[in-house]
């Protein structure tokens, strides 16, 4: 595919402040578009993210034969086809980028009858998929993956039965594939997973009619319901929400606030971890949207320490790692991160995509397997490649504000997926981010 190879250089500059508010969550914009798609009767989703990860679900279901409108940016209005009305696709289904549209699709599409094939970019066609597969062929799924990644194929079958999963790995997109999977399942499929994980599918079922059976780890459906359609309003999304957040803890100046950030406690685990670190983020006009905590928050700056990030946190903050890697950069003192081998298999390794980037700027890493010891100070001008990830690609940006001069940022596209707008958000704040394109060949 030719796509271009587009890069940042960030001028350094640490005035930075205002008020923003960021694009919708990214994990509630993918569930809304899928339940939308196999409820029964018309669902309105307001704050739609319209990240490139969030159309691939969108354009997904369309090939299926879900009517799906689109009066606004933010605005997606979803014709539930019900539990039974997708339609076998002309093609094989192309998801991007984006790990949870995979994951969750092989779920909902292991109880369709029709055979589908699905495939994405060559970071996703990297990625792990039989930690879904195998326990989805524990249920009756007939599911290929190729040498355990996609392109993945599903032969359409019938009959599903419930399972009581012991998940192996803290992952929302694994318990979530089996909950949808067991919702074409006969009896009650149940999964228990390690520690706590985000629980938008739990919540968003329930929204939408079904009976969510949740007690401590573990979460349970049973079989045979069916979705009422129901009007979803997005969150904005708190790992979009990291980077101005961060931003406001580098910053000489501040404050940085921003507007009704979703902070559903299965996500807050990097105001923790800010926290412990010595930010100063307050919290303010607590309210709901979509049955989802918000508030605005509120970052005055404050000089940062390094600490032994607690394991209990990792799978809470499991997004916003590259920024707490960023941030130990620029701490007094040395940050230990462990227990977050599972980010090796984000869309880059991201252990291994920080720890080389924040060396070429100058900053002392040690690398383990499950993590990585940084030791704080200054941040000299360079270049670095985000690997294409958007997160690494957005947490880099964030520290240059504080570096010693011009920092290139290598392959950034890919921002579009979770953040589209992230440069003239970064911008409004006083961040000078400089977008080159030149067309390359990738993925
Ligand atoms: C997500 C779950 C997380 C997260 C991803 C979105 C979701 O993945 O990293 O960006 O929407 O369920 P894992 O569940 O694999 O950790």
């Amino acid at each position: 595919m030719s796509r271009s190879a587009q890069e940042f250089v960030v001028t350094p500059g640490n005035s930075l402040s205002g008020e923003v508010t960021v694009a919708g969550d990214k994990s509630i914009s993918h569930r809304a578009i899928m339940f939308g798609a196999i409820a029964l009767g018309v669902t309105r989703v307001r704050g739609f993210l319209p990240g490139e990860d969030c159309l691939a679900t969108l354009a997904a279901m369309q090939s299926m034969g879900v009517r799906i409108e689109r009066p606004a940016e933010t605005e997606v209005v979803i014709h539930g086809a019900g539990m039974h009305g997708l339609r076998v696709p002309a093609a094989a289904i192309d998801l991007g980028n984006s790990g949870t549209a995979m994951r969750l699709m092989m779920g909902l599409l292991s109880g369709q009858s029709f055979p589908v094939e699905l495939t994405g970019d060559e970071s996703l066609r990297s990625r792990p998929m039989e930690r879904v597969a195998k326990p989805l062929r524990d249920m009756g799924a007939s599911i290929e993956t190729t040498d355990g990644k996609p392109p993945v194929r599903l032969a359409g079958k019938s009959g599903l039965s419930g399972v009581e999963y012991v998940s192996p790995i803290a992952s929302a997109q694994v318990k979530s594939a089996i909950l949808l999977a067991g919702l074409y399942a006969e009896g009650e499929t149940a999964v228990v997973e390690p520690a706590v994980t985000r629980d938008h599918t739990e919540r968003m079922l329930a929204a939408f009619g079904v009976n969510v059976d949740v007690s401590g780890l573990r979460s349970a459906v049973q079989g045979g319901a069916e979705l009422q359609a129901v009007d979803i309003d997005v969150p904005a999304d708190i790992s979009s929400a990291t980077f101005p957040l961060a931003a406001g803890c580098v910053s000489a100046t501040g404050p940085v606030v921003i507007h009704d950030v979703g902070i559903n406690p299965s996500r807050t685990g990097i105001l923790d971890i800010l926290s412990l670190m010595g930010a100063d983020i307050r919290q303010s006009e607590h309210r709901q949207i979509g049955g989802e905590p918000v508030a605005t928050l509120t970052v005055m700056p404050a000089a940062l320490k390094g600490v032994e990030i607690p394991r209990h946190l990792v799978p809470l903050a499991i997004d916003e790692f590259p920024v707490v890697f960023a941030l130990a950069a620029i701490a007094q003192g040395s940050t230990l991160i462990s227990g977050a081998e599972e980010l090796r298999a984000k869309e880059s390794d991201r252990i291994t995509a920080m720890v080389n980037g924040l060396r070429e700027l100058g900053v002392a890493v040690e690398e383990f397997p499950d993590g990585a010891r940084i030791t704080g100070g200054v941040v000299q001008a360079g270049v670095v490649d985000s690997l294409g990830d958007h997160r690494i690609a957005m947490a880099f940006a964030v520290l240059a504000a504080v570096a010693e001069g011009p920092v290139k940022i290598l392959n950034t596209a890919n921002v579009a997926t979770s953040f589209p707008g992230f440069t003239a958000c970064m911008g409004s704040l006083g961040l000078r981010i400089e977008v080159s394109d030149s067309v390359g060949s990738v993925g």
